[in-house]
């Protein structure tokens, strides 16, 4: 029988093998990209771990759009590399790639939700991936399916406003829609372009604090652009500042000061342009 203290007698050689690092959720390396002679990303590199939630700053200009759409693929980075979980994206042949785009949920500032259907028809389309294409035309979703949207809407604590019309909730309620139909899409990674920008203060607390929920709970990767720096220092674990295009911060949320907040935005913000 092997005891306990036979396994601590580790041969010296085994013992030492250090344990391997954990696969970062999203990882970035030397990632650029370029619009003609302007360099909206340059050599940006970033780890994000399951569960954290990184707030990214910078300047009207500064690239963070554009780092949104290099990660999801919407536009191609022309140098450098994003790995999802381990993988490099751009390795991936065509159905790898959509099976990797379903893992990478979008919020944006304009909620995007269609405001005709109601909040539990808009949270169902993140099924849309999970989903066999006739049940989509037909409109039969699984039993199953039903069951982990009102999960996701329940999460969000908007259970009783399934069946309401997504343009009849207020902003705030609707990108808690957004939220849950990233849940429901089962995303490991959600990336949240300006997603407070049109709300008001309380409201914009109130979806900040269920991104960060949905974080700790469900190990998701939050990367999330914001235009309040106090927002991000208090939500936020760390905080990626861009400026020109380029990573001038990054940092532990509660080691940022108001210098570094300020350094961030003074001076000339604008993307480098080459020419
Ligand atoms: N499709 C495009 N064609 C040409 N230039 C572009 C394009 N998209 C972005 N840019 C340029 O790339 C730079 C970065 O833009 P980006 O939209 O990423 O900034 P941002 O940090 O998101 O700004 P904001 O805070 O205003 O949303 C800017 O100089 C912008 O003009
Ligand atoms: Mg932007």
């Amino acid at each position: 029988m092997r005891t306990a203290s036979s396994l601590l007698r580790l041969p010296d050689a085994i013992a030492a093998v250090p344990l391997p690092a954990p696969v970062a959720a999203l990882e970035l390396v030397g990632v650029s990209k370029f619009y003609g002679s302007t360099a909206a990303l340059r050599d940006v590199s970033l780890r994000i771990d399951p569960g954290e939630v990184v707030a990214l700053l910078g300047p009207s200009g500064a690239g963070k759009s554009t780092l949104f759409r290099c990660i999801s693929r919407l536009a191609e980075a022309d140098g450098g590399k994003v790995l999802i979980t381990g993988q490099d994206i751009g390795a991936l042949d065509r159905r790898a790639l959509r099976e990797q785009r379903q893992s990478i949920g979008l919020i944006f500032q304009q909620f995007n939700l269609v405001g005709r259907l109601t909040a539990l028809a808009n949270v169902l389309a993140g099924r849309l991936g999970h989903t066999a294409t006739w049940r989509v035309v037909s409109r039969r979703f699984k039993h199953e399916d039903r069951q982990i949207a009102l999960a996701a809407l329940d999460h969000v604590r908007l259970l009783e406003r399934a069946y309401q019309r997504a343009d009849s909730l207020s902003g705030g309620q609707q990108q808690r829609v957004a939220i849950a139909r990233v849940l429901a899409q089962q995303s490991r990674i959600v990336l949240a372009d300006e997603p407070v920008a049109s709300l008001d203060p309380a409201s914009a607390e109130n979806v900040l604090e269920v991104l960060r929920d949905i974080a700790r709970e469900r190990g998701i990767a939050v990367l999330c652009s914001l235009h309040q720096t106090d927002l991000a220092r208090r939500h936020a674990d760390r905080i990626v500042a861009v400026r020109a295009g380029r990573v001038v911060l990054d940092a532990p949320a509660k080691s940022v000061g108001l210098a570094d907040i300020d350094a961030i935005y003074r001076g000339d913000t604008a993307a480098d342009d080459l020419g």
